[in-house]
């Protein structure tokens, strides 16, 4: 049937056979990804169904996915599934109750589709459903000590159709001062980890925090200021619907998993935040201050790259 339509298309307008051709191939590579990873039937609708927040109470860690490895680079195309199979291991911590943010933080899936509030957007529309978000939060006065030493809200970087979100802690002085989180010297090493560790383009990914106003003298956030903006980050994820997630350090995993799990336990397998494939691993501030674990970091990020069906680079000697 593919066949038969894509020959059939030959004979129409160019432009029109090219892209029809591609999105074909598109098609099947993801249904063949998809069964690869034992899905053998679909939902007619794109729509994922709707599961209200308080029908599930806590955030799942999930037993590593049998991430695909494959044998040849795929072309870039490419979106390899690493459906993982979750076995769950729900956390005991609650979300402190938040003061005053209106919404109540959102449950991530216990059963493995990706779950979300509000219907998908699409691509062509997300930059401008995320600039509007970002006018929203840049008149947030939500956490009251925070809008009245910020210089200014930092709401994201990158790609608004990214397949891999990176979600890190909260601004520094430095992304205080310029409005773009992860520009300091651990965004430095962060921007090094995605261009020379993983070698994506740092415009291709999405980078976003907990907190989009920096607290003040670098403390961590509270439990309430987490809360308060944990709507903000929720919509974020929503709207640009990354297929992985790379939660930064103990403040983002602890908060995205709700859990109060070590990084060293929670680093080196996959769990779901909203349904979503996500791995948690060291704070690239953490790594500037202790390099040793630099070594842990990168075998996180290539666990990463083979479910993405990125080329991991074979060890040097
Ligand atoms: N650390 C973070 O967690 N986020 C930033 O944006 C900068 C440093």
């Amino acid at each position: 049937m593919i066949e038969a339509d894509a020959a059939a298309a030959t004979d129409s307008d160019d432009d029109y056979d090219a892209e029809r051709l591609r999105l074909i191939r598109e098609v099947r590579q993801r249904l063949e990804s998809l069964a690869r990873a034992g899905v053998d039937l679909l939902p007619r609708s794109p729509e994922r169904p709707h599961v209200p927040r308080s029908a599930v109470a806590a955030r799942v860690v999930v037993e590593p996915p049998p991430a695909p490895e494959p044998a040849a680079p795929p072309p870039a195309a490419t979106r390899p599934e690493p459906a993982p199979q979750p076995t769950t291991t729900p956390t005991t911590r609650t979300r402190p109750a938040p003061t005053p943010a209106p919404a109540a933080p959102a449950a991530a899936s216990l059963f493995g589709a990706t779950e979300f509030k509000s219907p998908f957007i699409e691509p062509a529309d997300r930059p401008a459903a995320l600039a509007l978000l970002a006018e929203e939060v840049a008149g947030c006065v939500r956490c009251a000590e925070l809008a009245a030493s910020r210089t200014q809200t930092v709401f994201a970087d990158g790609s608004p159709t990214a397949r891999l979100m990176f979600i890190g802690e909260a601004p520094g002085a430095d992304e205080d001062r310029r409005g773009v989180p992860f520009i300091g010297k651990a965004g430095q090493l962060l921007t090094d980890m995605i261009t020379k560790g993983m070698g994506l383009r740092r415009e291709d990914v999405y980078i976003a925090n907990i907190l989009k106003c920096r607290p003040p003298e670098n403390r961590d956030p509270l439990p309430h200021e987490s809360s308060n903006c944990f709507p903000y980050l929720e919509r974020q994820i929503e709207i640009v619907r990354p297929e992985y997630l790379c939660l930064l350090g103990r403040i983002s995993a602890g908060t995205l998993l709700n859990t109060a799990l070590s990084m060293g336990r929670l680093r080196g397998r996959w769990h779901r935040v909203f349904g979503i494939p996500a791995i948690a691993t060291y704070h690239p501030a953490y790594l500037l201050r202790n390099p040793a674990a630099k070594k842990d970091a990168w075998e996180d990020l290539q666990m990463l790259m083979r479910a993405m069906g990125l080329v991991v680079p074979k060890k040097k000697g």
